[in-house]
């Protein structure tokens, strides 16, 4: 071993290898955080196992947990449309119909415009998209542009008090006309 060597690895080597460490736990304490901050909004866009007997997703809350009908039903009124993470983990409205019932469809609630998340307007009794004024009447049919069409349906069903989404195939009930989604 030279003398320079021998002075590198006895002297700069040490400083460097704890600073090195150092950066290290920095990075990895930062990486840490910022992983498990953005766990949930990952998991939110994560696709969805499927559950059930006949199919379909399993509809999730924000946290990532299926919700149940008789839960979902505790918490949510008679007109209430709320998001759960639907099919590809795309946010789907689940509607309370006004006998108390989950209705047999839902809706995607991605603005067939630029597809920015439409919130439901309860006061106004429709989803306004905020970003260019679209709106959609109660069962999703788009009643002002830009947007050039209907939210896309999907299916809601109940099976052993899991609520499934599925994919939506058939004609679309408020158009007549087939899904511009399948
Ligand atoms: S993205 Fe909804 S109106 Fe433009």
């Amino acid at each position: 071993m030279t003398e320079l060597s021998s002075k590198i690895s006895s002297q700069d080597v040490p400083s460097m290898g704890r600073r090195q460490f150092m950066n290290l736990l920095t990075f990895g304490t930062a990486t840490g955080v910022a992983l498990g901050a953005l766990y949930p909004v990952a998991n939110y866009f994560m696709p969805l196992r499927t559950g059930g007997s006949g199919g379909g997703t399993s509809a999730k809350d924000e946290l990532g947990n299926p919700i149940t009908k008789t839960g979902w039903l505790s918490d949510h009124q008679p007109g209430d449309r709320s998001l759960v993470q639907g099919l590809k983990g795309d946010p789907t409205y689940i509607i309370v119909q006004n006998d108390g019932a989950i209705s047999n469809f839902g809706l995607n609630a991605i603005c067939t415009h630029l597809g920015c998340v439409v919130p439901w307007d309860s006061g106004a009794n429709k989803f306004i998209c905020p970003c260019h004024g679209s709106q959609y009447d109660t069962n999703g049919a788009v009643v002002r542009g830009p947007a050039p069409l209907s939210l896309a349906l999907a299916h809601v069903d109940i099976e052993d008090d899991s609520v499934l989404v599925k994919q939506w195939n058939e004609t679309d009930f408020r158009t007549n006309e087939k899904p511009w989604w399948a």
